[in-house]
């Protein structure tokens, strides 16, 4: 049976070849990328470890989609052990498979120079997925929802469920929990929770009890949640002792979230307004009894869609939609953003109606 898909489809491979001159970064690509490519191509789809539930959903949600779009997807995660090592060698080796795009969900984002090089070399369009590649010329697009948003939605947040909590207090107390270091998404939310943040610490609104404001002082290595309890139990210990008590904490995402409160919980200390983000089922049913105040709907279908997009776009020589620059610290990445979504108690049933997964843990 020849579905509407598989006919928009093949409309996009006939394209290929056509066009001559597709401008954009695609068509300087080092390869002939303006001449696009054919049905049954190869596409790399390398993902990092799995911190998170939005990279566990992604790899699955890629194979089904490209193959659907008529490729041949070659997904791959790096391990947790070496995962930097690993995704270096998954990408070579998609080059040396002939991949014709290359998704890139980067562990360390600084440590890639040398394959999107190769990458380059070769012709292969180099797609940053989520995460922007740092300091190379070699990323033709980013793909992404926005980051700095997201932080500062975080950061709105925590202001409003501390006023909503504790409507009798006008200072609150906080923590402040950040990102791993080797990815740039992580400094990107903290600038964003930042940006609201600091003005209402500088006035003594907020009092963030430890003095740990800088990202250094606060990131989490490798997003690893038993790292962020174990920080926020030293915390707690040294400086929430006797009656000084915990509001709130800014957490970058779910998982961190659930360390948090476990870690409040056990110094019996708090209720604290926490933030979020990812939407992970674990916290779904935390964000309708209140106990994490909100969390953020980056829906991985929808981003994946819009790489495929770009994909499409590039197998018919054409240049993908961007609606941003994004500056990596070597180049102006042209960069498709799409806006985050803010989810608290209040509107996760509307949010997520349309989530098989998700919709039945907001009854
Ligand atoms: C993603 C977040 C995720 C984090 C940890 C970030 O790069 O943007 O959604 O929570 O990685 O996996």
């Amino acid at each position: 049976m020849i579905t509407g898909t598989a006919i928009a489809a093949a409309a996009v491979f006939a394209l290929a070849g056509c066009s001559s001159d597709s401008g954009g970064r695609g068509g300087d690509a080092g390869g002939d990328a303006a001449a696009g490519f054919e049905e049954g191509s190869v596409i790399g789809v390398a993902l990092p470890d799995k911190t998170s539930e939005n990279w566990t959903i992604a790899g699955e949600i890629f194979t089904d989609s490209l193959t659907e779009a008529g490729y041949e997807p070659n997904v791959q995660y790096a391990g947790s052990t070496s995962p930097v090592p690993d995704q270096q060698s998954q990408i070579s080796t998609m080059i040396q498979d002939g991949a014709k795009v290359i998704v890139i969900g980067a562990n360390d984002a600084k440590q890639l120079g040398a394959q999107v090089a190769e990458a380059r070399e070769q012709g292969v369009t180099i797609i940053a997925y989520d995460r922007l590649i740092s300091d190379t010329d070699n990323v033709d697009y980013y793909v992404a929802f926005n980051n700095f948003k997201v932080g500062q939605d975080q950061g709105q947040a925590l202001l409003d469920g501390l006023a909503e909590r504790y409507p009798d207090q006008t200072s609150w107390n906080i923590e402040l929990i950040a990102g791993a270091a080797t990815d740039p998404n992580a400094t990107v939310f903290f600038d964003g929770a930042m940006d609201i943040l600091q003005p209402k610490i500088d006035d003594g609104t907020l009092n963030v009890v430890s003095g740990q404001t800088t990202f250094e002082q606060v990131q989490t290595d490798k997003w690893d949640p038993a790292n962020a309890q174990s920080r926020m139990d030293t915390v707690l210990q040294g400086f929430y002792q006797g009656d000084t008590n915990i509001n709130g904490v800014l957490s970058p995402n779910d998982t961190l979230a659930r360390a948090a409160l476990q870690s409040v919980t056990d110094a019996k200390k708090g209720p604290i307004v926490v933030t979020g983000q990812d939407s992970e089922a674990a916290s779904i049913p935390l964000i309708m009894s209140g106990e994490q105040y909100m969390t953020i709907y980056k829906d991985t279908r929808k981003l994946i869609a819009q790489t495929v997009d770009m994909i499409k776009a590039l197998a018919a020589g054409e240049t993908p939609e961007t609606n941003a620059d994004e500056d990596n610290g070597s180049t102006e990445v042209p960069t498709f953003y799409l806006d985050p979504v803010v989810v608290t108690a209040a509107n996760a049933v509307e949010v997520y109606a349309d989530n098989d997964k998700l919709a039945p843990l907001t009854k």
